[in-house]
């Protein structure tokens, strides 16, 4: 797939088939997410590699799709509030890089805002300071989706003087 298709193409993947994530490759795509802009190089994403026991704690109400692979990815504050807005869009970046990089290998990603939620916060033992920009399940999807249709780009042109 060339890199416009990889993009078109790439859905939130609900249903996941059980076959592992090669480690290797998971390491290639975090690799890649790392590549992401970020003003002044703060790189302010931390993955975690969430583990059944914290996995079974979160209680997902479709357990992430039964996705093989769970990845909480969170995003450090900065000095000011300028700083850590400025960290989240670059921790949005490193996201989508993930989300497109493993696309593009057949594997597809669900993501859930659940780790916004206090109680789950507190048992992914996110420390003070970090947002957690989502939770993903990673895996082969086990569902076929169709590109979801979006606005005609033309509606959302202005064109300044
Ligand atoms: C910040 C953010 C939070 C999201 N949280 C959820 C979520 O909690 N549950 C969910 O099913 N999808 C979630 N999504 C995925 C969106 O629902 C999905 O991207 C959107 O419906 C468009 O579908 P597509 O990504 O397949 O094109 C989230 C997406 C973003 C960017």
């Amino acid at each position: 797939m060339d890199i416009l298709e990889i993009i078109k193409t790439r859905r939130n993947i609900k249903i996941f088939k059980l076959d592992p994530i090669n480690p290797d490759k998971l390491h290639l795509w975090l690799e890649a997410a790392a590549m992401a802009p970020n003003h002044r190089m703060t790189e302010p994403w931390e993955v975690y590699i969430v583990g059944p026991e914290t996995r079974a704690k979160l209680n997902h109400k479709t357990n992430f799709g039964d996705a093989p692979v769970v990845l909480a990815i969170l995003s450090k504050h900065g000095a000011t509030a300028i700083e850590t807005e400025e960290n989240a869009l670059a921790t949005a970046c490193f996201v989508q890089n993930f989300n497109l990089a493993a696309w593009a290998e057949g594997v597809g990603t669900f993501w859930s805002s659940m780790g916004g939620n206090p109680k789950n916060r507190e048992i992914l033992g996110v420390p003070d300071g970090y947002d957690v920009i989502g939770v993903f399940g990673v895996g082969y999807p086990d569902e076929t989706r169709e590109p979801k249709q979006r606005t005609p780009i033309q509606n959302k042109l202005k064109q300044l003087l």
